[in-house]
C-alpha cells in the first residue's frame, strides 16, 4: 500500500489528474471584480449560458463528480449559499456547508487562516463570506485551493456583480450604451461597489441615487471616473427614471450601522411602487440583489420589468460556470 508522505499531502492538490490545467481560470481565486477584463467576462457568460441550457435539458450532470466545495459563511445568506450548493450539486459535486460558524471551531477562537487551511484539506474549492473587508484576499494568501469571495464586509461581492451583469446581458441583449441607475445604500452595499466597477469596463452612464450620507464611496467614484465613465449623484430618482435602462435597488445595510436611530431614519428613504413604474421605460429592468426589505413594494412583482427573481436564477448558472472554470473543467 502506498505510504502517505508529508510531500504527497495537499501541496499538489491543485493539480488533480484529468483537469484542464491550461485553462486560464484553473486554480484562480475570485476576490475582486478588478481582476476581470471584458474578454474574460464574455467567456464566463458564454459558459454560464451553456450551463443554463444544460440545466434546462438534463437538470444535472457529472462535470464535477467527486469534487467538494466548502461553503464557509460567517454572515447570513440565503441566495448566495444555496445557489453555490445547488450549482455544485447540479454539476455532480458535493458540499461541506458551514453556514453557522457558531457551531464550528471559530467559536473556540480559531483564526481565519487556520479554518481555511483546515477546509482545504477536505475540499477542492472554498466559498467565503466574512464581515471584514479583505478577508477573502487574506484567505487566498494562505490557501492553495481556489477561494471565491462571497462578500467581504462592505468591500466587494464579485460573483453577485457577475450575475448582475449576466442578467443585464441576457435580459437586454447588451451592456454598452445603457443608462444604469443604482439606488439605496450605496455606501455600505458591497454589491453596488462591485457592480459599478464591473460596469466601468463598458460604455455606460451611471446615476447614483441615495440619501447624502449613504453615497457611493469617493474611492470607487474616482476609479470609475479614471475610466472616463459619466457618473452623476442625485438624491431623487424621478428626474433620471425616464431615461434609465436598468434600475438597481439595494436595501439599507442595517448590520453596518453603529447608530440604530440613524438606520431607522433612513430605512424607508426610497420605495419603488407600481406608481413609480408608470414613469419608467417599457423595456427597463428593475433589479435587486435581495433580500428586499422596504425598497420594492410587492405589488411591483407582477410587472414583467421586475427582474429580481429571474436575477437570482441567473446566479445559479454563473456559479456553475465559475466552479467548473476554477476547477479546470470548462
Ligand atoms: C447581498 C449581500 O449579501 O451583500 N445579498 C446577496 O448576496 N444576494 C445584498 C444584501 O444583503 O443586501
Amino acid at each position: 500500500m502506498p505510504k502517505i508522505t508529508p510531500r504527497s499531502l495537499s501541496t499538489n492538490s491543485h493539480l488533480p489528474f484529468g483537469d484542464m490545467q491550461n485553462s486560464p481560470f484553473y486554480g484562480l481565486d475570485i476576490i475582486t471584480v478588478k481582476q476581470f477584463d471584458r474578454e474574460q467576462l464574455t467567456y464566463i457568460f458564454e459558459v454560464a449560458h451553456e450551463m443554463y441550457e444544460m440545466v434546462l435539458r438534463v437538470g444535472s450532470f457529472d462535470l464535477l463528480k467527486g469534487k467538494i466545495l466548502a461553503n464557509l459563511f460567517y454572515q447570513p445568506s440565503t441566495r448566495t449559499s444555496s445557489s453555490y450548493t445547488s450549482a455544485m450539486e447540479r454539476l455532480g459535486g458535493s458540499v461541506i456547508p458551514i453556514n453557522n460558524v457558531s457551531y464550528s471551531s471559530v467559536t473556540k477562537g480559531e483564526s481565519l487562516p487556520d479554518t481555511i487551511r483546515t477546509l482545504e484539506a477536505y475540499a477542492d474549492v472554498i466559498v467565503l463570506r466574512h464581515p471584514e473587508v479583505g478577508s477573502s484576499a487574506l484567505a487566498a494568501k494562505y490557501a492553495k485551493k481556489p477561494i471565491i469571495n462571497a462578500g467581504d464586509g462592505i468591500g466587494e461581492h464579485p460573483t453577485q456583480a457577475l450575475l448582475d451583469l449576466f442578467t443585464i446581458q441576457e435580459e437586454l441583449g447588451r451592456v454598452d450604451g445603457l443608462t444604469i441607475t443604482m439606488m439605496g445604500d450605496l455606501k455600505y452595499g458591497r454589491t453596488v461597489h462591485s457592480l459599478a466597477r464591473l460596469l466601468s469596463l463598458y460604455n455606460v452612464r451611471l446615476y447614483y441615487v441615495s440619501p447624502e450620507n449613504l453615497c457611493i464611496p469617493a474611492e470607487i467614484q474616482d476609479e470609475i471616473a479614471a475610466k472616463g465613465i459619466p457618473q452623476e449623484y442625485l438624491t431623487d430618482l424621478m428626474s433620471v427614471l425616464p431615461e434609465t435602462d436598468v434600475l438597481y435597488v439595494t436595501r439599507v445595510q442595517q448590520e453596518y450601522f453603529e447608530d440604530p436611530d440613524q438606520h431607522e431614519a433612513l430605512k424607508g428613504s426610497y420605495m419603488i411602487t407600481t406608481e413609480t413604474m408608470t414613469r419608467a421605460k417599457n423595456e427597463m429592468i428593475l433589479m435587486h440583489p435581495m433580500p428586499r426589505v422596504w425598497e420594492i413594494d410587492m405589488a411591483v412583482d407582477d410587472d414583467p420589468r421586475a427582474a429580481y427573481f429571474r436575477q437570482m436564477e441567473y446566479g445559479q448558472y454563473i456559479r456553475m460556470a465559475l466552479l467548473a472554470m476554477v476547477l479546470g473543467k470548462a
